[in-house]
């Protein structure tokens, strides 16, 4: 068998056709390209089996009414994989200033993906296979500092592992959840601040509603937008919310890449 590759620049040669322009190089060992209003995410071949999951989460959304990219075409092989997606139309949240407006149609967008039918989707993240993802990146020594914060940067990894086991929250609120809900991956027309669409729903998943939240508020927060997330919230719909939840699954999330 021919060796596996796992540089997605080298799987970049499964892309169709030319003209693909390279718009991002992402967190997930992944390439994302452009052509017109086609988008294509590459993967080397160790990172086929999570884009294919992402695959499948890209077409339950499009058969929903939560507007998102629709799924033009797979490709797979020995090399990797690319999923090739119809654009979105508009901009990232995070290229546009902050308007109450802006912050508002953010807010109305998640809840209403939270308010998709749990029973309809097929998809979960459990909680304890999060965190046993973050016990794996502990144990390999891979957590990335990039995604903590200063205060968190501080503290060894096997301590703030051990802050998350002794803090699991009680109770769990299970909804439809993004999976990575930040202001890249929620999009909006530059004109009219309306919420266009969201993408990059690989860890799409029945899960506390809190795991999506911590991340949005504090992007929300970390982009200037608001100084504290408690309007973000607001508007969201949550008048009084559980701070300690929102830290938990903030580095919970910040944990478990790597
Ligand atoms: N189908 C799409 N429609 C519009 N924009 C897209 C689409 N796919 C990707 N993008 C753009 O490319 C960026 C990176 O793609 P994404 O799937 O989020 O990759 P990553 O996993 O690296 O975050 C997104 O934030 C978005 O701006
Ligand atoms: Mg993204």
């Amino acid at each position: 068998m021919a060796p596996t590759r796992k540089n997605p620049e080298d799987a970049a040669r499964l892309l169709p056709g030319s003209g693909w322009e390279k718009v991002a190089s992402g967190e997930s060992d992944t390439d994302v390209y452009r052509r017109d209003a086609v988008y294509a995410k590459v993967c080397a071949a160790d990172g086929t089996v999570g884009l294919a999951e992402e695959r499948d989460r890209v077409r339950w959304l499009a058969e929903t009414d939560f507007p998102g990219a629709r799924v033009l075409d797979w490709i797979d092989s020995q090399h990797g994989a690319v999923l090739v997606t119809s654009a979105v139309s508009g901009v990232p949240g995070w290229q546009l200033p902050c308007s109450p407006t802006l912050m508002g149609n953010l807010a109305a967008a998640l809840r209403s993906f939270h308010e998709l039918p749990v029973e309809g989707c097929p998809f979960e993240r459990r909680l304890e296979d999060v965190l046993g993802q973050v016990e794996d990146v502990v144990r390999r020594g891979a957590v990335n500092p990039d995604f903590l914060s200063l205060e968190w940067q501080q503290v060894p990894p096997a301590e703030l592992l051990s802050r998350l086991q002794t803090s699991v929250p009680a109770v769990q609120d299970l909804v439809v959840c993004h999976g990575d809900a930040t202001l890249a991956n929620f999009l909006f027309d530059p004109q009219t601040l309306a919420f266009t669409g969201a993408v990059d729903v690989g860890h799409l998943g029945v899960a506390d509603r809190y795991s999506d939240l911590a991340l949005t508020a504090a992007q929300v927060v970390n982009h200037g937008w608001s100084p504290s997330s408690v309007s973000f919230l607001t508007m969201y719909g949550l008048d009084d919310a559980d701070d300690e939840r929102l830290v938990f699954y903030l580095l919970l999330d910040a944990m478990s890449w790597g």
